[in-house]
Parts: C-alpha cells; structure tokens; sequence
C-alpha cells in the first residue's frame, strides 16, 4: 500500500496542477446503466445481482457512466462549464484473470465536461502524458484517432453500414486481424479486406489523409486532429510518443469523435494503459447536448509497466525517532517526549519495554528510524536524554527540554 500511495500522490498532485476536482460514486449502479450505453463487449464482462428488493444493480465496469450519471442529477449541471472532475476508484470486470488483467482494479480518470473542442482535447492529452511523466514512467506511445474516419473507411471500403459496423469495431478494438478477416470472408472481396489492413499501418496523419480523403466529415475529423497535434506541440509535448491509429476503436460504445489510447510497449497483450475520447451521454439522461471529453487509466497496470521497466517508486517508509525507556523510571519522559515529537508531525516508535540500550537500538535498527532517544536511569538523574543519529552513528547527551530542536536537522537530512 505505501508504493500505491505514492504513485497515487504523484498522480494527484498533477491532477491538482491541472485544476481537476475529486469525485466519488457507489461502487454499484442499477445494471440499466452501462446495458444501455456500455456496448457488448462491456455488458459481457459484468458482475451483476439482484439486492433484496429484486432491484437489478451491478459493480461498475467503468466510471464515465456514474460520474455522468451524478453530473446530470446534481448542482454540478449548473455550475460554469468546462467542469474539471476526476475520480479514482474499483472498477470490476468479470474476465479471465492475468498479468495486468483483473477482475477489481482501480482506475483514475477524468472528465472535461462541457468542452470537446481541440484545445480541449489537447489539453487532456497533455495531462494524460503529464500523468505519466509524473509515475516516472518514459516509454509510452500516445495513439490519436478519430471514429468519424475509421467509420467512413468501414463503410466506403468494405461496404459495411454504420449501423451494422458493431462486431467488426469490436475486432477491431481487440486488433483481432483474422477475427476481422474471418468476419469479412463471402461478404467483401478479400483484395478490399487486405486494403482496409494495410491502412492500419499508416501512422502518419498527412499520408493518412492523402491515401483517404474520405467525406467532408472525415475531412473535418482530419483537421480536428490537425490542430490537436499542434496545440500538443504547443505544450511542449515530446513528438516521438505520439502516433496517429486510424484504428482506434475503443471497447464502450458511447464515443464520438476524436479517440485515444496510451500504451506501455514493454508490456505484452495487456499494454493498453489508458483510454478515452470524445462522447455526449446526455441523451441517456434526457437532458441537453454536453460535449465531454474523458480518460481513465488503469492504475494496477501502470504499476505492473513501472515493475517491468524498473521504473517503481522508492518507498520511503523510515520511522523518524525510535524513543525508548531503558527502565520504569524513564517511562514518563519517554512518553512527554514521543507527544511532543508526535506533535511536530515527526513519526515516532515508542518502546516502553524497559530493554537494555543495546536491544533498543536494535529495534530502531530494524524499523529503519533516523534516530533514537533513549531514556535509562542515569539520564533522568541528570535531566538529560541520550540522542543518536542511527545513520551517522554520532550520539550526544542534551536535556529533555532540547530533545526536539536537536533531532530536527537528523531526521529532516533524510
Ligand atoms: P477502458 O479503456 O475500458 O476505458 O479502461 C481504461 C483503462 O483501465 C484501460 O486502459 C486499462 O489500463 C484499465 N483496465 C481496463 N480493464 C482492466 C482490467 N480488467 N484490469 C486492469 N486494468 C484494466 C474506460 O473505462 C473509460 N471509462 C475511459 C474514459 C473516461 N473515457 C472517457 N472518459
């Protein structure tokens, strides 16, 4: 838990600098929720029930749809937009368990309400590369897509509908090539097929748009993506983790628009870090049209790519004092002294054992303190108390009253 707490304090703090503000949902939700905006292959993987009132609920596979679900019923729809808000919470997935993949993990996530304009989405694609410069982890690749274009290039070179385009997105999403070639086969000419693939390996937004104009929409999508990049290049962002996908198609179904997923290469089926993009789930909430852009990133994964890359947080976990009491009659000072260190914030160990000065030392040895105050008999004779620095190993006698202001500099140094 501490190595958790730190990554999620990294986190935090840019979400803080960003200006995001913290929400909380249930952890369960009535099932109608994601069963009707979900998509398939979500709805599949839920953990539902029924509570004793037959009422259908689950436990959330996502946050989007909660934290939509509280902006629409809540002060929140009135408040100024663009609305900041991010969460951090279990999510649960009932799927075949592994390395990366699990059925309650954590997510932290964000959702820019009221703004899907490109300086937004910039904005959050920057912060999603921020996030992750903060974990310390450096080898990530930034996909940008858009489903305007990757719907036309369905539709135009595989003549499959909009309306029918579900299970071949799903395929996709899964980057699942002989699924898609198999769904595809006695439907659409296999030359067609290999040409919609080998569209997958344009990672170059320019030759992308060259070999497929596509509609004035896909045109449109294009020049969103355009100015995206160069609002991100305007942030300062580093060129060589961002990729153009035309092939992004993303797992839920409620995206519109502009998509994107981050990824940890080292890592193997399960690299998929973050994803978000564009959607507007007011209709699901009869209420007016809200353009929000959103990403969740896996936070359990992102601590298996830090292990994997060597990239984990040092845990500073040290004690700051160990105070002892050598005997009875150090006992009281021990204690005045472990509140009045307790008091400075300082994280204090107090043996009240009685043990010799040799076990006491030991023991602030084993909890790794900076230092130890030890109390025997003799030192409270004098009004004093034995002071040493378990790094250095330099031991000095002070009275009681000092105790504080001596170790200040000792336990501060590390
Ligand atoms: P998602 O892509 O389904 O998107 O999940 C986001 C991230 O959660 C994934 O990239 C992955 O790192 C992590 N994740 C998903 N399933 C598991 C699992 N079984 N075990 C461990 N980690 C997992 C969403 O959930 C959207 N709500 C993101 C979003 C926010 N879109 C707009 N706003």
């Amino acid at each position: 838990m501490a190595l958790r707490r730190r990554l999620e304090d990294r986190l935090r703090r840019v979400l803080h600098a960003f200006n995001f503000r913290e929400v909380q949902t249930p952890t369960f939700e009535e099932l109608e929720l994601f069963e009707k905006k979900a998509g398939a292959g979500v709805r599949d993987e839920i953990y539902e029930f029924k509570d004793k009132s037959g009422r259908e609920l689950c436990l959330r596979p996502e946050l989007t749809l909660p934290v939509m679900r509280f902006y629409f019923g809540s002060q929140l729809k009135v408040e100024p937009k663009p609305l900041r808000l991010f969460y951090f919470g279990p999510c649960y997935r009932y799927d075949r368990p592994q390395a990366g993949r699990y059925r309650e993990f954590w997510q932290v996530g964000v959702e820019l309400v009221g703004d899907a304009s490109p300086e937004a989405h910039a904005e959050l694609l920057w912060l999603a590369l921020q996030v992750f410069e903060a974990s310390g982890l450096s080898k990530i690749v930034l996909r940008v897509g858009h489903l305007a274009i990757l719907r036309s290039l369905i539709e135009s070179m595989l003549g499959v509908l909009p309306t029918d385009q579900g299970p071949l997105m799903r395929l996709i999403d899964k980057k699942d090539l002989e699924g898609i070639k198999a769904h595809l086969a006695g439907r659409t000419d296999a030359k067609r097929v290999e040409e919609f693939l080998s569209f997958f390996e344009l990672g170059d937004l320019e030759a992308a748009k060259k070999a497929f104009p596509g509609s004035p929409r896909t045109q449109e999508a294009y020049d969103q993506l355009a100015r995206v990049m160069a609002r991100l290049d305007g942030f300062g962002a580093d060129a060589t983790k961002l990729r153009f996908d035309p092939t992004i198609a993303r797992g839920l179904e409620y995206y519109t628009g502009l998509v994107f997923e981050l990824d940890c290469p080292d890592l193997g089926a399960e690299k998929q870090l973050l994803g978000g993009g564009e959607y507007d789930l007011s209709a699901v909430f009869d209420a007016t049209p809200e353009p929000t852009v959103g990403f969740a990133l896996g936070f359990d994964r992102t601590l298996v790519a830090l292990e994997k890359t060597g990239k984990l947080p040092e845990v500073r976990d040290r004690v700051d004092v160990l105070v002892a009491a050598l005997s009875e009659k150090g006992t009281p000072a021990a204690q005045r002294i472990a509140n009045a260190l307790r008091e400075l914030d300082l994280r204090v160990e107090l043996d009240l054992s009685g043990r010799g000065p040799k076990r006491a030392l030991q023991r602030g040895s084993a909890v790794k303190a900076k230092c130890a105050v030890l109390l025997g008999e003799r030192e409270i004779d004098r009004g004093v108390a034995a002071l040493k620095n378990l790094d250095t190993g330099e031991q000095v006698e002070v009275p009681t009253s000092e105790v504080a202001a001596r170790l200040q500099p000792w336990v501060v140094a590390n």
